[in-house]
Parts: C-alpha cells; sequence; structure tokens
C-alpha cells in the first residue's frame, strides 16, 4: 500500500486489509510505504490512528518508510492511492518496474476509472473518516477477489 507520506492514507490501508487478511485465514503480508522520505520513521497521523481505532483497528506501532525498488520483488501486488503515486512508484522502480503488478486501490471498486484516494493531509477530521470508508470497501473487494484462492 503506498502513498506519499506513508503517514495519513497507506497506514490505514495497510491496517485494513492486514486485519481483513487475518479475519479471513488468509496468510497476507501487507506493509505500506511513501514515495517521499519526508516522514520516515513516524507514527501513523494521529487522525488516522484515531480513526482506525474507532473501528477496532490498532495502526499505532507502524512505522513509515519510503518505498523500494526491491519492494516489486518482495511482494505480489502493489496498490497506489493516487496517480502521482503511480508516477512515482515507477520512477523509483526502475528497471524493476512491472505495470501488471501495479494499480489504484480505488480501481478495485471502479474499475479503470483511476479514481484517487484523496489526501487528507491538509484537511479536518471528517476527511480522514471519509478516506477510511473508501479503502475499507477497496479492501473487502480485494479480500473477495482472492478468497477462494490457495496460498
Ligand atoms: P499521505 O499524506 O500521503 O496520505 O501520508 C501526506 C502526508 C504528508 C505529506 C503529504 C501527504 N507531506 O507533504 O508531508
Amino acid at each position: 500500500m503506498v502513498c506519499l507520506g506513508n503517514i495519513c492514507r497507506s497506514p490505514l490501508a495497510e491496517g485494513i486489509l492486514q486485519h481483513k487478511a487475518w479475519q479471513a485465514g488468509l496468510q497476507w503480508s501487507v506493509e505500506s510505504a511513501g514515495t517521499g522520505a519526508y516522514h520516515t520513521g513516524e507514527p501513523p497521523h494521529r487522525l488516522s490512528q484515531k480513526v482506525a481505532k474507532l473501528n477496532g483497528i490498532d495502526i499505532s506501532k507502524q512505522s513509515a518508510r519510503q518505498f523500494v525498488k526491491e519492494d516489486f520483488e518482495m511482494f505480489d501486488f502493489i496498490y497506489v492511492m493516487d496517480s502521482s503515486n503511480y508516477n512515482d512508484v515507477r520512477r523509483i522502480s526502475g528497471k524493476n518496474w512491472n505495470e501488471n503488478k501495479v494499480d489504484l486501490l480505488l480501481n478495485e471498486i471502479f474499475p479503470g476509472q483511476n479514481r484517487a484516494v484523496p489526501d487528507p493531509w491538509f484537511g479536518a477530521e471528517p476527511g480522514f473518516h471519509e478516506v477510511f470508508k473508501m479503502i475499507d470497501k477497496a479492501c473487502d473487494m480485494i479480500i473477495k477477489k482472492y478468497a477462494n484462492v490457495k496460498i
């Protein structure tokens, strides 16, 4: 799960998908990263933590890190929050780039529409709740898609 700062959107996406995968009995390893390094080592934004906690998910132990090209070898699939993340991931990954392993997260709900999970960084708490709902729905779709796959 990749966004810009790895403190608002992608930590929620990591927490939500990991939680749903555990609930579904899927042994997935879910991580998140940012295309920028500004917040490396920081915990998620306090409002991302708050909204997650209100929904029964603890993301407080996460620590921000930057996306690296080796993530293409480590992970089967990479979800980005918006098209600028998509372009940054393509740039960072260099020769490891594989367009079949990357998509915008909301394309799981609205296929091919390339809709963005809006960045709540500059806004107030309602924006974080809105983002939680979008990511939650997209993660339900991901789980449904793979629920019958043996891993
Ligand atoms: P995120 O939000 O990409 O959802 O983690 C942001 C967090 C920090 C900044 C930008 C976006 N920033 O410019 O520091």
